[in-house]
């Protein structure tokens, strides 16, 4: 059925969660027993609070998905995706992930809602270097403010550009389709609301259930994402 719904689509957005990267080896926050969010605390690790008060644990906590990000890379699931872009299958991505998986896969037409782990900026003044930094223990910038990654945290808004982008991107699907998203954090989770609204089909695909499951044309639980694509890309292929 998701082949028939690709082939039959003008238009269609992926939006992926964390579940994309899994496969990958990257932890995503919920899953149980494995999510990040079941061994540490957001607001002590990954919220402006923690940039303030916590700082040392923040620092780890960022240096250590860096270097998880950087051992290893986009798997089969997202070059397939930056093939079906190439092909015109997709017309693009929107991602709360931060790992820059996609954009290393190829693909091109790439909203990261929630920034980017691939650089770090000063608090203070601004200056962008790239995430080596953290690799290096070097958290202070020349200037002597704090380096942070250029993720969205807890407690901050989300980068306008790609948030508009988005939002068109959603009103304009003839299909959206979810890719490893537990639907919990809001703004993030309105865009299958909005592609729905505008008369799009919403197709989830998630191991688990999620909280717009409701809403959705089409629901695969309990199947990775990589073997579905592999199937989907098998099948658009004859
Ligand atoms: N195939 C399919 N689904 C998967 C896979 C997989 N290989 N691996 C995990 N999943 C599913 C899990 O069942 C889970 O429901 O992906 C979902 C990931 O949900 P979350 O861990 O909540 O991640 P996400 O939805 O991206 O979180 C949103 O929360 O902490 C913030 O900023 C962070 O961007 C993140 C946001």
């Amino acid at each position: 059925m998701l082949a028939d719904l690709l082939r039959e689509s003008k238009r269609t957005i992926v939006y992926t969660g964390a579940g994309m990267s899994t496969e990958s080896g990257l932890p995503d926050f919920r899953s149980s027993k494995t999510g990040m969010w079941e061994m540490e605390d957001p607001s002590k690790v990954a919220s402006v609070t923690a940039l303030n008060q916590h700082v040392e644990q923040f620092f780890q906590f960022y240096k250590h998905r860096v270097l998880a990000a950087k051992g290893t890379g986009p798997h089969q699931g997202h070059k397939i995706l930056a093939k079906w872009e190439r092909e015109g299958v997709i017309k693009g991505i929107i991602t709360q992930n931060v790992d820059g998986f996609h954009t290393m896969a190829g693909s091109k037409n790439v909203m990261e809602l929630h920034g980017t782990l691939r650089k770090v900026h000063c608090e203070t003044c601004g200056q962008v270097y790239d995430n080596e930094r953290y690799e290096n223990d070097e958290f202070y910038c020349e200037c002597g403010g704090k380096l942070r990654p250029s993720v969205v945290l807890f407690g901050e808004m989300l980068p306008e550009e790609p948030f508009l982008q988005a939002i068109v991107e959603s009103e304009k699907a003839d299909l959206f389709i979810v890719l490893g998203s537990s639907l919990t954090v809001t703004p993030a989770n309105q865009f299958p609301l909005i592609a729905k609204q505008s008369g799009a089909k919403l197709v989830i695909i998630n191991l688990e259930p999620t909280e717009l499951d409701y809403l959705a044309d089409l629901v695969v639980h309990e199947r990775k994402i990589g073997e579905v694509l592999l199937e989907a890309n098998d099948l658009l292929l004859h």
